[in-house]
């Protein structure tokens, strides 16, 4: 890496100082410079969702997002989303319901479905369906994934994560 000095990368809630080119791309700054190997690299065109990741609470595609857009706004992975040996409940449904073969699509598939939950948290199979159609899976779970996806939006559900206590 050469270029100048990114002073406020956060990711997962850690402030980092790189010495990175500002057009570097995002998915090769958090896999190379941070060690987060969770987002993969695909077709590094935009097309696969394999590296997606949160920016703001909005999925991006890491592999065509530079430094520089990102710099100072709040990057979340999937080795974010654990919280004290707990997994996340959109990780847990996709656990759950199997939703994985080889697991290659899984980190984006989870990060992309934390995305549409947190702007849909009810969506309808059709409209899960309509939002991942960026996300493929070789393995052809997509049945299972939709299914996980349709879990998590319950296990999200205020009354099941106080236990219907107010
Ligand atoms: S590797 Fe980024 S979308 Fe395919
Ligand atoms: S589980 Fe293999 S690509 Fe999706």
């Amino acid at each position: 890496m050469g270029g100048r000095e990114v002073t406020k990368l956060r990711v997962n809630g850690q402030v980092h100082q790189l010495h990175a080119d500002p057009g570097a791309p995002l998915l090769w700054v958090l896999r190379e410079g941070l060690g987060l190997t969770g987002c993969k690299p695909g077709c590094g065109e935009g097309e696969c969702g394999a590296c997606t990741v949160l920016v703001d609470g909005e999925p991006v595609r890491a592999c065509i997002t530079p430094l520089s857009e990102v710099e100072g706004r709040d990057v979340l992975t999937i080795e974010g989303l654990e919280q004290r040996g707990e997994l996340h409940p959109v990780q847990q449904a996709f656990v759950d319901a199997g939703a994985m073969q080889c697991g290659y699509c899984t980190p984006g598939m989870i990060m992309s479905a934390l995305g549409l939950l947190s702007s849909n948290p009810d969506p309808s199979e059709q409209e899960i369906v309509e939002s991942m159609q960026g996300n493929v899976c070789r393995c052809g779970c997509y049945p299972r994934i939709v299914r996980a996806i349709r879990q998590a939006a319950v296990a999200m559900r205020p009354e099941a994560v106080t236990g219907g206590v107010r």
